[in-house]
């Protein structure tokens, strides 16, 4: 097995044509998902990858070994939704022991999350991500397909009872709950749990994306001070895709992720490995960097690792290319199977 240190002295680092390196890594674990988000998940029959081609916790505990040693500090496990993998504290234990690794996280829609949160915060879990796009119960059957509001709400509140550091991902989409807006305000000022909402992209399995639909950054702050909400920037890392508020005259506090409107692709620091094992060096890239490949057929830590450098160093510019040269369009890679 690869011993880091040796790894780290003798190797270079991940770094691509623009000087950016990856501090984080989100490794989506499963496409699979006990909810159905009509923005995510087509409503028939979805394909799903056959199991086999699905890593297994020994192929991911031995990539991400590989990718802190190539200098990620981050880890984030996303899906689908993580949770339906069994024993998931099995790979969190595993994952939270690997030296060098200074965080571990997790995206869930919450459903499952209560009965699980003691488990996980055992196995070294520290922060999650809880999805939640609407505060109306029947709004979020229509929206999640599934009748779970209540489990939700109760998956925050053990969240934080366990300790955990916990923030909540909000998708706002015209028509569907920007009347919410300042509801999500008020909520995140009354819990004290952070709502950072995120623009809507082109990442849609159920293909309904149109740029008409997006709300930016830009006019939920307008809507939000025209209902009397004010807020006052926060000072903002550059790497950190969310723009935080603190809202003025009370507590908590809220972001904003303006991936369309203001994409922050030039300080982009992390990469993505999918379920079934391609390295994504940015979120709008076919998934062709097959790493399950060169696993299975054996090869040394070594190999995997240059060839990872390799993939990395083609890294594209990002959305902000894209826009560039061609039309953005739905479903341009699929948010269940690369988990955001
Ligand atoms: N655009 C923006 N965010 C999305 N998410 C899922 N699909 C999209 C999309 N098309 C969100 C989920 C989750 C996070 C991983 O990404 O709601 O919170
Ligand atoms: Fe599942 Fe998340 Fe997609 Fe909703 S957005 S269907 S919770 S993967």
């Amino acid at each position: 097995m690869f011993d880091k240190n040796d790894f780290a002295t003798n190797q270079p680092k991940l770094i691509d044509r623009f000087n950016r390196f990856p501090q984080k890594l989100r490794l989506s674990i499963t496409d699979k998902c006990n909810m159905h988000c009509v923005y995510c998940m087509p409503s028939g029959k979805i394909s799903l990858y056959p199991k086999n081609e699905i890593l297994s916790y020994e192929e991911i505990q031995r990539l991400a070994t590989i990718f802190v040693g190539l200098g990620v500090e981050k880890i984030r496990l996303t899906g689908g939704e993580p949770l339906v993998r069994p024993e998931i504290e099995k790979l969190i234990s595993g994952l939270s022991k690997i030296a060098g690794l200074k965080s571990l996280g997790m995206t869930t829609n919450g459903l499952l999350f209560s009965q699980k949160a003691a488990q996980l915060k055992a196995a070294g879990l520290q922060s999650i991500n809880i999805s939640l796009d609407t505060l109306k119960p029947d709004r979020f059957k229509s929206i999640t397909r599934v009748d779970g509001f209540s489990q939700v709400l109760s998956s925050l509140q053990t969240a934080r009872e366990e300790g955990f550091e916990v923030k909540i991902n909000t998708v706002i989409i015209r028509g569907q709950n920007d009347d919410e807006l300042v509801d999500f305000a008020q909520f995140a000022s009354n819990t004290g749990y952070p709502v950072r909402f995120i623009e809507f992209m082109p990442l849609d399995g159920s293909h309904i994306w149109d740029l008409s639909l997006v709300v930016t950054k830009e006019e939920m702050l307008r809507r939000l001070y025209q209902n009397g909400i004010e807020v006052l920037p926060l000072n903002n890392r550059l790497s950190d895709p969310a723009r935080l508020y603190s809202f003025k005259g009370r507590g908590g506090s809220i972001g904003f992720i303006p991936s369309m409107s203001e994409p922050f692709c030039g300080a982009c620091d992390r990469v993505r490995l999918t379920s079934d094992g391609k390295f994504l060096t940015c979120l709008f890239e076919k998934p062709s960097n097959d790493i399950k490949q060169l696993l299975r057929m054996g090869k040394s830590d070594k190999v995997i690792a240059d060839y990872l450098i390799d993939c990395y160093r083609k890294k594209p510019l990002g959305l902000v290319g894209l826009l560039e040269h061609k039309p953005i369009r739905s479903g341009m890679n699929l948010m269940n199977t690369i988990g955001g």
